[in-house]
């Protein structure tokens, strides 16, 4: 029987020193958003006050994702831009332009991106005031899902089981290597925590990790927020290592992402660590 590890850290992400070199496959994540409200207090608790500190703060975990990655190895992460006005003064902060510019800095390659657009029944909020040009703002309904790579193509031999095993379907390479998602969000609440969660629905790591590893990998998600990287990992048979800062996450994690042994179908059994282990 195949045995996969799914291994939660409750750890800051900027120092991975448990994990070496070469030895990640894919990162799929979502950090927290600079210049988004509900994330101001992790970023001023780390020292980042400002635009510019809040990502000097990300890019010392992306930089350690270039590290921990394989050579061919992708990372996808998913932000979104920020309005606010300081001093009565509006402005965009482009986080997606950001986080590539610093990704470049540290040596990935850039790939096309995709813009996940989530439906609502609402008409958007609308950021100005009534019909009048030309003082009104465009709605930031979309959010990115920046791709990047680790030195070239991945490679494998000829006939690579696992690698055909891992294979979409065209119905499914048709919707997903399209650039523009529609998916809708995920509910923002879980029992027993008072605070936002900003998960991501399981759609986006399920397509993510689909597409970018095959089965026996490693994921990893360092900014792992509620475990939803986790669970897919799991159900789709890939290693997962996640790192989360917040301990009051654990138990939102541990009921997402399950018991610790458990036999996924009749040829792979999953197996949950948590570090450090809980007393
Ligand atoms: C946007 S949330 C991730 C949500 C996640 N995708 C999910 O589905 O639940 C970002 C998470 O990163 C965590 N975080 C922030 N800085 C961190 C760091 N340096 N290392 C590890 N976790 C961090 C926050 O506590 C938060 O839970």
């Amino acid at each position: 029987m195949n045995k996969i590890d799914i291994k939660i850290i409750l750890k800051d992400s900027t120092d991975m020193k448990t994990l070496d070199d070469g030895s990640i496959d894919l990162v799929v994540t979502s950090p927290p958003y600079p210049m988004i409200e509900m994330w101001d207090n992790i970023f001023h608790s780390m020292g980042a006050k400002n635009y510019d500190e809040m990502h000097n703060y990300l890019a010392k975990t992306w930089k350690e994702c270039f590290r921990v990655l394989k050579k061919g190895g992708l990372m996808c992460i998913n932000i979104g831009d920020a309005t606010r006005s300081i001093d009565h003064r509006f402005k965009l902060y482009p986080n997606h332009s950001r986080i590539t510019e610093k990704c470049e800095q540290i040596g990935f390659e850039t790939l096309p991106y995709i813009l996940w657009q989530k439906p609502t029944n609402k008409p958007n909020a609308f950021l100005g005031s009534g019909f009048l040009p030309p003082n009104a703002y465009v709605t930031l309904d979309c959010e990115y899902i920046l791709i990047f790579r680790k030195d070239g193509l991945r490679k494998f031999e000829p006939k690579h089981e696992g690698r055909y095993n891992s294979a979409f379907t065209k119905e499914e390479r048709d919707v997903w290597f399209s650039q523009l998602w529609h998916v809708k969000g995920e509910r923002q609440n879980e029992e027993g925590y008072d605070e936002r969660t900003a998960a991501f629905p399981e759609e986006i790591p399920k397509r993510l990790i689909r597409m970018f590893s095959i089965e026996g990998d490693t994921v990893l998600d360092p900014f792992l927020g509620t475990g939803t990287t986790a669970l897919i990992a799991k159900e789709l048979h890939r290693n997962c290592v996640g790192y989360e800062v917040n301990a009051e996450l654990l138990p939102i994690i541990k009921r997402k992402v399950g018991v610790s042994q458990v036999s996924l179908d009749s040829n792979v059994k999953a197996n949950l660590i948590i570090e450090p282990s809980p007393s």
